[in-house]
């Protein structure tokens, strides 16, 4: 039986790291671990992982919205592995969580925001297009999850500051609909992972971190419902990690 191939960005930590090590324990299964700073180092959680798993955990350079980068990406994977089976575009930044107001917000800060949340999973979907589609030629169920959040939400917003880390996950919301609406071969959608203890989490002075749950938690929730997912149930929509639907 051939290998389930999954390329995962973000994974140097985080909720990205959580989803490879979730995937590392699973047969049959290959992840490609992106992360910007390559090669990675061997004491490093990633590192150990890469060596405790060294046929299902293969770390590879993918830095967010580079075009160059994503393509070299695209093409090493090729030269090993003929499809690719599930990319979940992970790797995210928040320029601030906290007061920045649409009165206050900067347009740098918008613009950064949306180049890695919104830009990066358009990238590494060129990129990897070729081989998702080779995964549904072969027989296979693609998909595409790029994780957003709630913060996206444009009905009923959700009451933090962080005025250009919503709207550029609320672009990228848009983007995931198109892509599921465009690619009939595809299962693409935008998923919520909760509120995760994670560095950028913890980067709020004023928000509580009593509710929030570990990478770990969100990671198996997230895994769960991609592996459910078909393209009537789940295309298009945007779901939170424990399998809600969620108003976009
Ligand atoms: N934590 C939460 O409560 C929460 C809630 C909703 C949504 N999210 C989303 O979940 C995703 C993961 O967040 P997290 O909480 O795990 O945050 P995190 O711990 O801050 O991790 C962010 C990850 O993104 C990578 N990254 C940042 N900029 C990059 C770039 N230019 N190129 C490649 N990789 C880059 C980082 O790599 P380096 O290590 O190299 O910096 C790191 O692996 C993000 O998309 C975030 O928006 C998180």
């Amino acid at each position: 039986m051939s290998p389930q191939i999954f390329v995962v960005t973000g994974a140097a930590r985080g909720i990205g790291y959580a989803l490879v090590q979730a995937l590392a324990e699973r047969p049959d299964t290959v992840v490609y671990a992106g992360v910007r700073s390559f090669p990675v180092d061997t004491n490093s959680e990633l590192g150990q992982l890469a060596a405790k798993y060294p046929d299902a955990v293969i770390p590879i350079k993918i830095t967010s919205a580079d075009e160059a980068d994503n393509q070299a990406a695209a093409a090493l994977i090729k030269e090993r592995y003929s499809q690719v089976d599930c990319v979940i575009a992970c790797a995210g930044v928040a320029s601030a969580l906290e007061g920045q107001t649409v009165r206050r917000v900067t347009p740098a800060d918008i613009l950064d925001d949306v180049k890695i949340n919104s830009t990066g999973p358009v990238t590494i979907f060129q990129a990897l297009a070729e081989l998702l589609l080779a995964s549904h030629a072969a027989g296979g169920q693609p998909k595409f999850v790029a994780v957003s959040s709630l913060a996206a939400r444009i009905v009923d917003p959700v009451p933090i500051e962080a005025t250009a880390y919503g709207a550029s996950k609320a672009a990228l919301n848009y983007i995931m609909a198109k892509m599921n609406l465009e690619m009939a071969e595809i299962v693409a959608f935008p998923i919520h992972p909760g509120f995760v203890l994670s560095d950028m989490s913890k980067q709020a002075q004023n928000i509580p971190l009593d509710g929030a749950i570990s990478p770990k938690e969100s990671a198996t929730g997230m895994l769960n419902v991609i592996e459910k997912a078909t393209k009537e149930s789940h295309g298009g929509k945007f779901w939170d990690y424990a399998g809600t639907q969620l108003q976009y």
